[in-house]
């Protein structure tokens, strides 16, 4: 029984081996039903994740149970932790959380999926990330990736970090003042913007502010824009992990264009999320 917490979990034979797996599955190759039964408990809104592994799941041949928060006993004071021992009780074989909390930091006595925990990780975006990259460029070794946006609320920057990391790919981060922390060092948008190949857009993510900037006014500097999309390599990608703010991080014009690889991520997604519910239940 393996659970899938967050990408430090793994190593980098594990990750490349997922990577495969989910391509694997995109070229309909070796899916193998699997007749068990999983629990998509979100805790927090969800469009793409959710429903994701949801197909993931029913493409497995799993049956899975979505868990609706806002009808749940939540509203008569159940804690997360009992909802989730109810579920585990209740005879499924694996959750699947998403929570506002930055660490899933229990375990249960079957696995456990983090589909998104608070500023700190989003371990199966990374990876549908990863499957995106390594289809467009093959080679990752070489490979410059930059992020862009509220940096110190994501929890995608944090797992893609972790991921670029152990991999050895060179990463750039820029944002404004305002959306920086200390575990990261920035860099001047427009002195990086020529020599990259992959560029990931960030939303603000206001729900996780203390002060809330409504308006996303300080993105304004930051946002991508048509001189700036000159300015990127014939062959670099634009992604962003969803859901986008069009006219605030990326203008709303360039929603089509050839570089955006934005639909592709989530149909990746699917796949990603096959490979991790067969790596949790499979063994
Ligand atoms: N990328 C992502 O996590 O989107 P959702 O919040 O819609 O799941």
């Amino acid at each position: 029984m393996k659970s899938f917490l967050k990408i430090q979990d793994l190593n980098t034979n594990e990750l490349l081996n997922l990577v495969d797996k989910a391509l694997e599955f995109k070229s309909n190759k070796n899916i193998v039903p699997l007749e068990k039964i999983v629990a998509n408990l979100f805790f927090e809104n969800s469009t793409r994740t959710k429903n994701s592994f949801e197909m993931a799941a029913l493409k497995l041949g799993l049956k899975c149970i979505n868990f609706d928060s806002a009808t749940s006993s939540l509203s008569k004071g159940e804690s997360m932790f009992d909802t989730c021992k109810c579920f585990e009780s209740l005879g499924v074989d694996a959750l699947i959380i998403r929570t506002k909390d930055d660490e899933i930091d229990f375990s249960l006595d079957i696995p456990i999926i983090n589909a998104g925990s608070g500023k700190n990780h989003h371990p199966s975006q990374s990876l549908l990330d990863l499957i995106t990259i390594y289809e467009n460029f093959k080679d990752l070794s070489r490979l410059k990736v930059a992020i862009v946006g509220d940096i110190a609320h994501s929890r995608v920057a944090k797992s893609n970090k972790a991921m670029f990391d152990k991999l050895g790919i060179k990463t750039y981060f820029c944002a404004p003042l305002l959306y920086q922390n200390k575990d990261f060092i920035f860099n001047d948008f427009d002195e990086i913007i020529d020599e990259i190949d992959v560029l990931i857009m960030l939303r603000v993510q206001n729900e996780r502010h203390e002060k809330s900037d409504v308006n996303n006014l300080s993105m304004k500097d930051f946002s991508l824009n048509e001189q700036r999309l000159k300015r990127l390599k014939d062959n670099a990608i634009i992604m962003h992990p969803g859901p986008v703010n069009w006219g605030v991080e990326i203008c709303a014009n360039l929603a089509n264009h050839e570089k955006m690889r934005i639909n592709t991520q989530v149909k990746n997604g699917v796949f990603a999320r096959m490979a991790i519910l067969d790596y949790c239940l499979r063994g």
